[in-house]
């Protein structure tokens, strides 16, 4: 098939759910890929945060493989090993005692509504507090929660009991609880809602807050979780821990999983048939994890990602200072936005055809999520495109 026929036929025969460029990858080996045409790109959005240790890393193509051959799923009805390692790796190096395994950052933030929702239901609390701008998923329930109407309309009505309050505005959030509030939910960097950074004394006293009211606080760190930010997690920057954690992205090192994380107390909530996944932490995905976890461990990536975040959001800030186009850069770690007044999607697109894979979040935000095994020499040809292709809008506009 020839990339024309493919896009031609992927209009017919899927549902037109997404804007999609048109381009067919084909390979990807670390930090670029290849299309059907043979073109490389440098990939600064990997699969929007997923692959963090790059594309096929071999130590995570070696436990695929070797997976493959003795176990590829057998369900929750059974113990499995891996689940058990993973589950205990996870808990060892978080605030977490007890895991629930998904296959996606909504199922993940899914199970931990339901699991907030248990926990409160001792206590008739059920509302649900969530923040304006945010992104949690796709699903009725985890749309019901993200707070960008952009995203909700026509699929209404929505669960009762969810609540909005704005971002990093504490009285807000403190006006906004009630007796009925069982949770309050937030991604500590908001991704689809263009790379915004809870502030510290925000997130330190929302922590207050909920331990003197008696509210779970849930953390949404699908995008912003396990080493992108330059922590393992990012509620780290903040000295504070959640109640519940949820993880996706990155986790299965490409291969899809998601988690949901909790204190003993907490996820003691859930009894046995209250939630359950067919494919949740099954064999393979289990095995791409704790390789994807050995990883980051062995290449030191949370370390890189805090040292090359900052090189690279410090050379974006040199950029900014000669484009009157960029109003602001934002983000921690490899985490990083870029606002621009106007122009984001044509810089994406002169980026593209120079060879840079990067994307927009909320309209005008370039958002950047390179692998964190990114090499200075990677950041350094990006920064050249980047400056190349906002050079090419700034004349046009
Ligand atoms: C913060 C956050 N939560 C949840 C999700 C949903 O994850 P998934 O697409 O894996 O369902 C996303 C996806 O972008 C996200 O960024």
């Amino acid at each position: 098939m020839t990339t024309k026929q493919i896009i031609e036929r992927a209009e017919r025969c899927l549902m037109p759910t997404y804007t999609r460029i048109p381009l067919v990858i084909e390979k990807g080996q670390g930090v670029r890929v290849w299309d059907s045409e043979g073109k490389e790109y440098l990939d600064f959005i990997s699969g929007i945060g997923v692959m963090e240790v790059g594309h096929c890393h071999p130590e995570i193509v070696k436990a695929i493989q070797g997976q493959v051959k003795e176990l590829i799923h057998c369900s929750n009805l059974y113990h499995i090993r891996l689940q058990v390692e993973l589950a205990e790796e996870l808990c060892r190096c978080s605030f977490a005692d007890r895991v629930f395994f998904s296959n996606s950052g909504a199922e993940a933030n899914e199970a931990a509504i339901k699991l907030a929702r248990k926990f409160g239901s001792s206590r008739g609390a059920f509302e649900i507090l969530s923040m304006e701008n945010s992104f949690h998923g796709r699903t009725l329930a985890t749309l019901g929660i993200t707070g960008q109407t952009k995203y909700q309309k026509g699929f209404g009505p929505f669960a009762s009991g969810v609540r909005f309050v704005p971002f990093n505005d504490l009285s807000q959030v403190e006006q906004g609880f009630s007796s009925k509030t069982c949770a309050v939910i937030l991604e500590p960097i908001q991704g689809e809602g263009g790379i915004k950074v809870a502030d510290k004394s925000f997130l330190q006293g929302l922590r207050q807050l909920c331990d003197q009211e008696g509210i779970l606080l849930i953390l949404d760190e699908v995008q912003c979780g396990l080493g992108r930010t330059g922590r393992l997690f990012a509620y780290e920057h903040y000295g504070i821990e959640p109640d519940i954690l949820t993880v996706a992205k990155p986790l299965g090192g490409g291969f899809p999983m998601g988690a949901t994380l909790a204190r003993e107390e907490v996820a003691n909530s859930f009894q046995p048939g209250d939630h359950a996944s067919t494919f949740g932490g099954n064999p393979l995905a289990c095995a791409a994890a704790l390789a994807f976890l050995r990883v980051l461990v062995e290449e030191r990536l949370v370390e890189k990602a805090e040292e090359r975040g900052g090189y690279f959001r410090q050379q974006l800030e040199k950029i900014k200072e000669e484009f009157h186009l960029i109003k602001e850069v934002r983000g921690k770690g490899l985490m990083v936005g870029m606002e621009l007044y106007s122009g984001a999607r044509e810089v994406v697109k002169e980026c593209r055809e120079r060879g840079l894979l990067i994307n927009c979040a909320a309209g005008n935000t370039l958002r950047f999520l390179p692998p964190l095994i990114v090499q200075k020499e990677d950041i350094n040809r990006a920064l050249e495109i980047l400056a190349e292709s906002l050079r090419t809008v700034a004349n046009k506009i």
